[in-house]
């Protein structure tokens, strides 16, 4: 069994993002990033802040607009139109999800489809269904990298993506069924999941379900991909595979954390580079 390395890769990914900004830098060109928090949820505090530390520790200029959960969508779209015009920022990213009281498809769709580095713009998302160059959602294509780092190619793969949420499960299917896999999605409603996991050849799960996968639902030499963040009683932090008892059975699966996390971060980084060059015609 070999761990998936994405702390280690990720880190690759950063230093050479670094490299590209100091680059860009020597043109007189920052990268900048404009992010919108709304609400107090920890965990989405958690992870602005996180992406606010990757982007100093790269060079990258950004900015963090913090609003109460009770601020109205008009004046998220007044600071959204603030950003589509600031020459200085290169990428929009609005943390998800957003209170109950606002419509997050009007919010996205306000986003210039040319700095929406999250790839959530439904012009970026169906540029990537028709297999366009586009901006990738994170965690998908940072699962892709990890994959690609590996020489696991997914080409004839039965892969099995289990959760279908327009950030992680529907891109990521997208992005195995343009690299030639047949493609699973399972969800919530699946009558079976067993079913298609034991046959996969890949498990990519991201639902945020405490052992979900356990060792009866998959086959020998397996690849998993644990996409699940989950805080349990003692504090710590793990996936939705039953890691204990599957990894054995596993060729190959990504650890929590250590895995798909830190790509995460490091594709943010580098769809921000993306936008600065896109938009300074490099
Ligand atoms: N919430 C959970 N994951 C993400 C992400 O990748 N981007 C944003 N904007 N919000 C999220």
């Amino acid at each position: 069994m070999t761990i998936l390395d994405g702390k280690a890769l990720s880190k690759k990914i950063r230093d050479k993002v670094k490299n590209d900004v100091e680059t860009l830098q020597h043109n007189n060109i920052t990268p900048g990033l404009a992010v919108i928090l709304v609400g107090n949820d920890p965990a989405s505090s958690a992870y602005v802040k996180m992406k606010s530390k990757a982007c100093k520790e790269a060079g990258i200029y950004s900015i963090v607009h913090e609003m109460p959960s009770s601020i109205n969508q008009e004046n998220i779209l007044e600071i959204i139109d603030l950003m589509n015009k600031n020459q200085n920022i290169d990428g929009i990213l609005v943390q998800l999800p957003l209170p109950e009281h606002i419509d997050t498809t009007v919010i996205l769709e306000a986003i210039d489809p040319t700095k929406d580095v999250d790839g959530f713009h439904p012009y970026n998302v169906g540029r990537v269904v028709a297999g366009l160059d586009s901006f990738i959602p994170a965690t998908p294509y940072g699962v892709m990298e990890l994959l690609k780092e590996y020489d696991i190619d997914p080409k004839g793969k039965d892969v099995c993506v289990v959760g279908a949420s327009n950030i992680v499960g529907k891109p990521m299917a997208t992005l195995l069924l343009n690299a030639n896999a047949t493609v699973d999605i399972c969800h919530i409603y699946t009558k079976d999941l067993k079913e298609h996991t034991l046959k996969a050849d890949i498990i990519c799960v991201g639902v945020g379900v405490v052992n979900l996968i356990k060792e009866d639902m998959v086959k020998d030499d397996v690849i998993i991909i644990d996409i699940g963040i989950n805080r349990i009683e003692d504090g710590s932090l793990v996936g939705d595979v039953d890691f204990k008892n599957v990894s054995s059975k596993c060729s190959y699966i990504t650890p929590v954390p250590g895995g798909v996390g830190p790509m995460t971060i490091a594709m943010l980084l580098k769809n921000t580079i993306k936008s600065a060059k896109n938009r300074k015609g490099i």
